[in-house]
Protein backbone atom coordinates (compact mmCIF):
# COMPACT_ATOMS: atom_id res chain seq x y z
CA UNK A 1 0.00 0.00 0.00
CA UNK A 2 1.49 3.51 -0.91
CA UNK A 3 0.80 6.23 1.26
CA UNK A 4 -1.23 7.77 -1.15
CA UNK A 5 -3.16 5.31 -1.03
CA UNK A 6 -3.88 5.64 2.69
CA UNK A 7 -4.38 9.22 2.38
CA UNK A 8 -7.14 9.06 0.17
CA UNK A 9 -8.89 6.02 1.74
CA UNK A 10 -8.81 8.65 4.97
CA UNK A 11 -10.12 11.38 2.51
CA UNK A 12 -13.50 11.85 3.74
CA UNK A 13 -12.36 11.82 7.47
CA UNK A 14 -9.67 14.64 6.33
CA UNK A 15 -11.59 16.77 4.86
CA UNK A 16 -14.02 16.93 7.40
CA UNK A 17 -11.28 17.96 10.08
CA UNK A 18 -10.32 20.70 7.36
CA UNK A 19 -13.72 22.25 7.85
CA UNK A 20 -13.28 22.24 11.43
CA UNK A 21 -10.01 23.77 11.37
CA UNK A 22 -11.42 26.39 10.02
CA UNK A 23 -14.58 27.02 12.03
CA UNK A 24 -12.34 26.92 15.32
CA UNK A 25 -10.33 29.75 14.14
CA UNK A 26 -12.98 32.56 14.57
CA UNK A 27 -12.32 34.07 18.38
CA UNK A 28 -13.09 37.87 19.03
CA UNK A 29 -9.77 38.65 17.43
CA UNK A 30 -9.98 38.53 13.56
CA UNK A 31 -6.37 37.69 13.13
CA UNK A 32 -6.93 34.00 14.68
CA UNK A 33 -8.44 33.26 11.56
CA UNK A 34 -6.57 35.34 9.03
CA UNK A 35 -3.73 33.84 9.94
CA UNK A 36 -4.37 30.29 10.97
CA UNK A 37 -6.48 30.22 7.29
CA UNK A 38 -3.05 31.67 5.84
CA UNK A 39 -1.14 28.91 7.37
CA UNK A 40 -4.12 26.13 6.78
CA UNK A 41 -3.97 27.43 3.07
CA UNK A 42 -0.40 26.47 2.70
CA UNK A 43 -1.11 22.66 2.91
CA UNK A 44 0.43 20.53 5.02
CA UNK A 45 0.73 16.83 5.15
CA UNK A 46 -1.61 16.57 8.12
CA UNK A 47 -0.07 13.46 8.90
CA UNK A 48 -0.55 13.28 12.72
CA UNK A 49 -4.51 13.64 11.92
CA UNK A 50 -3.73 10.73 9.62
CA UNK A 51 -2.11 9.35 12.04
CA UNK A 52 -4.57 9.57 14.84
CA UNK A 53 -7.24 8.55 12.53
CA UNK A 54 -5.74 5.16 11.71
CA UNK A 55 -5.67 4.37 15.35
CA UNK A 56 -8.87 5.16 16.21
CA UNK A 57 -9.91 2.52 13.00
CA UNK A 58 -7.22 0.10 13.98
CA UNK A 59 -8.70 0.49 17.93
CA UNK A 60 -12.32 -0.35 16.17
CA UNK A 61 -13.67 3.28 16.93
CA UNK A 62 -15.98 4.90 14.75
CA UNK A 63 -18.20 7.20 17.11
CA UNK A 64 -17.06 10.28 15.75
CA UNK A 65 -15.26 12.20 18.16
CA UNK A 66 -12.16 11.83 16.16
CA UNK A 67 -12.63 14.70 14.01
CA UNK A 68 -12.66 17.00 16.92
CA UNK A 69 -9.21 15.04 17.97
CA UNK A 70 -7.35 15.63 14.86
CA UNK A 71 -8.43 19.28 14.47
CA UNK A 72 -6.87 19.46 18.14
CA UNK A 73 -3.70 17.85 17.09
CA UNK A 74 -3.19 19.76 14.16
CA UNK A 75 -3.75 23.06 15.97
CA UNK A 76 -0.92 21.97 18.32
CA UNK A 77 0.93 21.47 15.05
CA UNK A 78 0.34 24.78 13.74
CA UNK A 79 0.96 26.37 17.03
CA UNK A 80 4.53 24.75 17.16
CA UNK A 81 4.96 26.10 13.89
CA UNK A 82 4.28 29.27 14.58
CA UNK A 83 6.29 29.42 17.53
CA UNK A 84 9.06 27.22 15.50
CA UNK A 85 9.47 29.52 12.74
CA UNK A 86 9.86 32.58 15.40
CA UNK A 87 12.80 31.30 16.88
CA UNK A 88 14.50 30.03 13.55
CA UNK A 89 13.74 33.39 11.72
CA UNK A 90 12.22 31.60 9.26
CA UNK A 91 10.87 33.14 6.06
CA UNK A 92 9.51 30.24 4.25
CA UNK A 93 7.02 27.78 5.67
CA UNK A 94 4.59 25.72 3.48
CA UNK A 95 5.75 26.71 0.21
CA UNK A 96 4.76 30.38 1.20
CA UNK A 97 5.91 33.45 3.12
CA UNK A 98 5.98 32.51 6.82
CA UNK A 99 3.99 34.28 9.08
CA UNK A 100 5.83 35.90 11.22
CA UNK A 101 7.73 37.24 7.86
CA UNK A 102 4.47 38.75 7.32
CA UNK A 103 2.51 39.62 10.81
CA UNK A 104 5.69 39.92 12.65
CA UNK A 105 6.82 37.66 15.43
CA UNK A 106 4.43 39.13 18.14
CA UNK A 107 1.66 38.43 16.19
CA UNK A 108 2.97 34.74 15.64
CA UNK A 109 3.62 33.88 19.26
CA UNK A 110 0.20 35.20 20.42
CA UNK A 111 -1.97 33.42 17.50
CA UNK A 112 0.71 30.35 18.68
CA UNK A 113 -0.32 30.65 21.95
CA UNK A 114 -4.29 31.11 21.01
CA UNK A 115 -3.88 28.03 19.20
CA UNK A 116 -2.60 25.77 21.42
CA UNK A 117 -4.93 26.96 24.67
CA UNK A 118 -8.13 27.17 22.28
CA UNK A 119 -6.68 23.36 21.37
CA UNK A 120 -7.18 22.17 25.25
CA UNK A 121 -10.00 24.35 25.62
CA UNK A 122 -11.76 22.14 22.93
CA UNK A 123 -10.12 18.63 24.54
CA UNK A 124 -12.53 19.96 27.71
CA UNK A 125 -15.79 18.45 25.64
CA UNK A 126 -14.57 15.25 25.47
CA UNK A 127 -14.60 15.00 29.32
CA UNK A 128 -12.20 12.27 29.00
CA UNK A 129 -9.09 13.32 31.44
CA UNK A 130 -7.00 10.57 29.66
CA UNK A 131 -7.21 12.73 26.80
CA UNK A 132 -7.39 16.13 28.10
CA UNK A 133 -3.99 14.84 30.36
CA UNK A 134 -1.80 13.40 27.22
CA UNK A 135 -2.71 17.06 25.41
CA UNK A 136 -1.25 18.54 28.16
CA UNK A 137 1.94 16.57 28.43
CA UNK A 138 2.34 16.98 24.81
CA UNK A 139 2.27 20.33 24.99
CA UNK A 140 4.67 20.61 27.64
CA UNK A 141 6.86 18.34 26.40
CA UNK A 142 7.25 19.59 23.23
CA UNK A 143 7.98 23.28 25.07
CA UNK A 144 10.47 21.58 26.68
CA UNK A 145 12.42 20.10 23.51
CA UNK A 146 12.29 23.93 21.77
CA UNK A 147 14.41 24.87 24.99
CA UNK A 148 16.22 21.80 24.79
CA UNK A 149 17.30 22.41 21.38
CA UNK A 150 17.91 26.36 22.14
CA UNK A 151 20.24 25.60 24.88
CA UNK A 152 22.01 23.44 22.65
CA UNK A 153 22.84 25.91 19.34
CA UNK A 154 26.06 25.81 18.19
CA UNK A 155 26.91 22.90 20.65
CA UNK A 156 29.16 21.18 17.88
CA UNK A 157 29.86 18.46 21.15
CA UNK A 158 25.97 17.39 20.58
CA UNK A 159 26.44 13.74 20.85
CA UNK A 160 23.24 11.35 18.54
CA UNK A 161 22.56 10.50 22.12
CA UNK A 162 21.27 14.24 23.01
CA UNK A 163 20.19 15.17 19.43
CA UNK A 164 17.27 12.32 19.54
CA UNK A 165 16.35 13.11 23.03
CA UNK A 166 15.63 16.81 21.60
CA UNK A 167 13.81 15.52 18.70
CA UNK A 168 12.04 12.80 20.89
CA UNK A 169 10.79 16.44 22.78
CA UNK A 170 9.92 18.41 19.69
CA UNK A 171 8.69 16.45 17.14
CA UNK A 172 7.96 12.64 17.90
CA UNK A 173 6.06 13.08 21.33
CA UNK A 174 3.26 14.84 19.11
CA UNK A 175 3.25 12.34 16.38
CA UNK A 176 3.45 9.49 19.27
CA UNK A 177 0.45 11.23 21.34
CA UNK A 178 -1.90 11.42 17.74
CA UNK A 179 -1.31 8.05 18.17
CA UNK A 180 -2.19 7.37 21.52
CA UNK A 181 -4.98 9.70 21.33
CA UNK A 182 -6.67 7.33 18.74
CA UNK A 183 -6.30 4.46 20.67
CA UNK A 184 -7.83 5.73 23.72
CA UNK A 185 -10.73 7.05 21.67
CA UNK A 186 -11.36 3.62 20.62
CA UNK A 187 -10.72 2.11 24.00
CA UNK A 188 -7.55 -0.12 22.88
CA UNK A 189 -6.17 -1.97 25.79
CA UNK A 190 -3.51 -0.19 28.12
CA UNK A 191 -0.83 -2.89 26.21
CA UNK A 192 -2.31 -1.59 22.53
CA UNK A 193 -2.08 1.93 23.46
CA UNK A 194 1.56 2.03 24.52
CA UNK A 195 1.57 -0.09 21.26
CA UNK A 196 0.40 2.65 19.38
CA UNK A 197 2.27 5.24 21.31
CA UNK A 198 5.70 3.53 20.83
CA UNK A 199 5.33 2.99 17.18
CA UNK A 200 4.53 7.00 16.83
CA UNK A 201 7.30 7.46 18.97
CA UNK A 202 9.69 6.03 16.59
CA UNK A 203 7.89 7.18 13.79
CA UNK A 204 8.43 10.61 14.76
CA UNK A 205 11.86 10.28 15.45
CA UNK A 206 12.24 8.96 11.90
CA UNK A 207 10.09 11.67 10.21
CA UNK A 208 12.37 14.46 12.47
CA UNK A 209 15.46 12.43 10.86
CA UNK A 210 14.55 12.51 7.90
CA UNK A 211 13.69 16.24 7.80
CA UNK A 212 17.29 16.64 9.36
CA UNK A 213 18.50 14.85 5.93
CA UNK A 214 16.07 16.66 3.53
CA UNK A 215 17.74 19.88 5.19
CA UNK A 216 20.51 19.35 3.30
CA UNK A 217 19.62 17.64 0.00
CA UNK A 218 15.84 18.17 -0.81
CA UNK A 219 15.06 20.21 -3.82
CA UNK A 220 13.77 23.24 -2.52
CA UNK A 221 10.98 24.04 -4.37
CA UNK A 222 9.50 20.47 -3.16
CA UNK A 223 9.94 20.97 0.58
CA UNK A 224 8.32 24.21 0.88
CA UNK A 225 11.53 25.78 2.99
CA UNK A 226 15.03 27.03 2.59
CA UNK A 227 17.19 24.79 1.96
CA UNK A 228 20.90 24.37 4.45
CA UNK A 229 18.65 26.27 7.07
CA UNK A 230 19.95 24.17 9.76
CA UNK A 231 23.64 24.95 9.64
CA UNK A 232 22.58 28.54 9.19
CA UNK A 233 21.18 28.27 12.44
CA UNK A 234 23.85 26.35 14.21
CA UNK A 235 21.10 23.61 14.78
CA UNK A 236 23.54 20.33 15.49
CA UNK A 237 21.17 17.50 13.15
CA UNK A 238 22.74 14.04 12.55
CA UNK A 239 24.28 14.48 9.41
CA UNK A 240 26.18 16.98 10.83
CA UNK A 241 27.18 14.93 14.05
CA UNK A 242 27.94 12.25 12.11
CA UNK A 243 30.55 14.13 9.64
CA UNK A 244 32.35 15.81 12.92
CA UNK A 245 32.64 12.17 14.39
CA UNK A 246 33.88 10.93 11.03
CA UNK A 247 35.67 13.27 9.21
CA UNK A 248 39.87 13.97 9.82
CA UNK A 249 40.93 16.93 12.08
CA UNK A 250 41.55 19.76 9.96
CA UNK A 251 38.38 19.42 8.07
CA UNK A 252 36.75 18.83 11.62
CA UNK A 253 38.42 22.08 12.74
CA UNK A 254 37.21 23.60 9.53
CA UNK A 255 33.45 22.58 9.81
CA UNK A 256 33.31 24.11 13.76
CA UNK A 257 34.36 27.02 12.22
CA UNK A 258 31.85 27.54 9.80
CA UNK A 259 28.90 26.34 12.36
CA UNK A 260 30.59 29.32 14.79
CA UNK A 261 30.23 32.08 12.20
CA UNK A 262 27.38 33.68 12.07
CA UNK A 263 25.93 32.78 8.48
CA UNK A 264 28.16 30.60 6.65
CA UNK A 265 28.33 31.31 2.79
CA UNK A 266 27.20 29.19 -0.38
CA UNK A 267 30.90 28.06 -0.67
CA UNK A 268 30.86 26.92 3.22
CA UNK A 269 28.04 25.43 2.37
CA UNK A 270 29.00 23.72 -0.94
CA UNK A 271 32.16 22.92 1.37
CA UNK A 272 29.93 20.75 3.93
CA UNK A 273 27.81 19.18 1.23
CA UNK A 274 31.29 17.85 -0.29
CA UNK A 275 32.48 16.41 3.04
CA UNK A 276 28.83 14.88 3.87
CA UNK A 277 28.63 13.46 0.79
CA UNK A 278 32.36 11.93 1.03
CA UNK A 279 31.41 10.40 4.83
CA UNK A 280 27.83 9.40 3.37
CA UNK A 281 26.83 11.19 6.50
CA UNK A 282 22.85 11.52 4.39
CA UNK A 283 23.22 7.77 4.52
CA UNK A 284 24.24 7.56 7.69
CA UNK A 285 20.94 9.74 8.93
CA UNK A 286 18.84 8.15 6.56
CA UNK A 287 20.06 4.46 7.49
CA UNK A 288 18.88 5.10 11.23
CA UNK A 289 15.73 6.69 10.15
CA UNK A 290 14.88 3.80 8.50
CA UNK A 291 16.15 1.50 11.73
CA UNK A 292 13.94 3.63 13.98
CA UNK A 293 10.95 3.63 11.58
CA UNK A 294 11.50 -0.39 11.47
CA UNK A 295 11.61 -0.88 15.37
CA UNK A 296 8.57 1.39 15.30
CA UNK A 297 6.68 -1.77 12.95
CA UNK A 298 7.74 -4.26 15.32
CA UNK A 299 5.96 -2.19 18.42
CA UNK A 300 2.64 -3.22 16.86
CA UNK A 301 3.17 -6.96 16.71
CA UNK A 302 0.71 -6.75 19.85
CA UNK A 303 -1.87 -5.96 17.29
CA UNK A 304 -3.65 -8.57 14.88
CA UNK A 305 -2.47 -8.46 10.99
CA UNK A 306 -5.26 -6.54 9.29
CA UNK A 307 -6.28 -4.67 6.08
CA UNK A 308 -5.66 -1.29 8.87
CA UNK A 309 -2.22 -2.55 9.83
CA UNK A 310 -0.64 -2.07 6.60
CA UNK A 311 -1.53 1.46 6.25
CA UNK A 312 0.99 1.82 10.17
CA UNK A 313 3.49 -0.08 7.96
CA UNK A 314 2.94 2.16 4.37
CA UNK A 315 3.32 5.12 6.85
CA UNK A 316 6.67 4.02 8.12
CA UNK A 317 8.33 3.49 4.89
CA UNK A 318 7.18 7.09 3.88
CA UNK A 319 8.35 8.93 6.78
CA UNK A 320 11.68 7.81 5.27
CA UNK A 321 11.49 8.11 1.76
CA UNK A 322 9.70 11.31 1.92
CA UNK A 323 10.79 14.26 -0.50
CA UNK A 324 9.11 16.59 1.39
C1 LIG B 1 7.21 20.27 10.24
O1 LIG B 1 6.28 19.22 10.28
C2 LIG B 1 7.95 20.29 11.49
C3 LIG B 1 8.76 19.07 11.69
C4 LIG B 1 8.51 18.28 12.68
C5 LIG B 1 9.82 18.76 10.78
P1 LIG B 1 5.59 18.70 8.97
O2 LIG B 1 6.63 18.40 7.96
O3 LIG B 1 4.64 17.62 9.31
O4 LIG B 1 4.81 19.99 8.51
P2 LIG B 1 3.54 20.13 7.59
O5 LIG B 1 2.36 20.11 8.50
O6 LIG B 1 3.51 19.02 6.59
O7 LIG B 1 3.72 21.48 6.94
C1 LIG C 1 10.49 21.28 13.87
O1 LIG C 1 11.66 21.86 14.04
C2 LIG C 1 9.42 22.16 14.42
C3 LIG C 1 8.76 21.59 15.59
C4 LIG C 1 8.77 20.35 15.90
C5 LIG C 1 8.02 22.53 16.42
P1 LIG C 1 12.56 22.37 12.83
O2 LIG C 1 12.86 23.78 13.07
O3 LIG C 1 13.66 21.42 12.67
O4 LIG C 1 11.60 22.18 11.61
P2 LIG C 1 11.44 23.06 10.32
O5 LIG C 1 12.61 22.74 9.47
O6 LIG C 1 11.39 24.48 10.77
O7 LIG C 1 10.14 22.58 9.75
MG1 LIG D 1 12.35 25.53 12.19
MG1 LIG E 1 14.43 21.27 9.91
Amino acid sequence: MTIQEVFNLHKGDLQRMEFQLKDNLRSSVPLTFEMGDYLISGGGKRLRPLLLMLSARLSGYSGGNETLLCTIVEFIHMASLLHDDVIDAATVRRGKTSANAIWGNKASILVGDYLSSKALHMAVQLKDPRITATLAEIITLMSEGELLQLLSTGDVDVTEERYLNIIRHKTAILISGACRLGGLLGNASDAQVQALADYGMQIGLAFQIADDALDYCAVEQNLGKSLGKDLSEGKITLPLIHLLSSCNETENSQVREIIYADSPSESELRYILDLMNRYRSIEYALGRAKEIAESGTRALSVFNSSPELESFYAVAGYVVEREL
